[in-house]
C-alpha cells in the first residue's frame, strides 16, 4: 500500500485530468484492489472525508467516503435516491485553500459494488450526503467550485473543517 499524490486544480496539467470523465470498472482486478488500498491510505493521510480515483490520476469510477464509522469503498457508484436540501460549506483536497457553499440534497442513497464485486447500498445525511455527491461529481470531471453558490473566506471557516 502507498500514499498517492493528489492532483491539484491550480496546476493546469493536473486540472486537465481532474476534468475528464472516468470510465466504469469492468473487472475488479488486482490493479483496482491496489488502487482502493492506496486510496484508503491516501485518504487517511490527508485527513479528508472522501476521495475519488481521478484525484490520484486514475480515471476509473472508484470513490471512498468516510461515513464516520468506516471508510466505504464504492466501485461504479450511482445515486439512486435523494431527499431534501442543504446549503453547507464544502472543500476539496484537489482545491486547497478554497471553500464554498453548495446546494446539495440532505439525504443521499447510493448503490455501488464493493471490492468483492458485490452490489451494496449506502445512505448518508448531512456531511456524508454532501460527500457522496461531491465524490461522484469527481467521476464526471465536476469540481465543487463549479457549483459554489458563494465562496467562503478562511476567517468564516473558524471551527469548520469539512475537507472533502
Ligand atoms: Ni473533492
Amino acid at each position: 500500500m502507498a500514499i498517492r499524490n493528489i492532483l491539484k486544480e491550480h496546476i493546469p496539467e493536473e486540472n486537465e485530468i481532474l476534468r475528464k470523465k472516468s470510465r466504469k470498472v469492468e473487472k475488479i482486478d488486482r490493479r483496482i484492489i491496489r488502487l482502493i488500498d492506496d486510496m484508503r491510505d491516501t485518504l487517511i493521510e490527508s485527513g479528508g472525508v472522501g476521495l475519488a480515483a481521478p484525484q490520484v490520476g486514475i480515471l476509473r469510477r472508484v470513490v471512498l467516503v468516510d461515513n464516520g464509522d468506516e471508510i466505504l469503498e464504492l466501485v461504479n457508484p450511482e445515486i439512486i435516491e435523494t431527499e431534501g436540501e442543504q446549503q453547507e460549506i464544502e472543500g476539496c483536497l484537489s482545491v486547497p485553500g478554497k471553500w464554498g457553499i453548495t446546494d446539495r440534497p440532505y439525504r443521499v442513497k447510493v448503490r455501488a459494488l464493493n471490492r468483492d464485486g458485490e452490489v451494496f447500498e449506502a445512505e448518508g445525511v448531512d456531511l456524508v450526503a454532501r460527500c457522496f455527491c461531491h465524490e461522484l461529481d469527481h467521476l464526471d470531471g465536476t469540481l465543487f467550485i463549479d457549483k459554489v453558490v458563494r465562496f467562503v473566506s478562511e476567517d468564516e471557516l473558524e471551527g469548520d473543517d469539512d475537507d472533502e
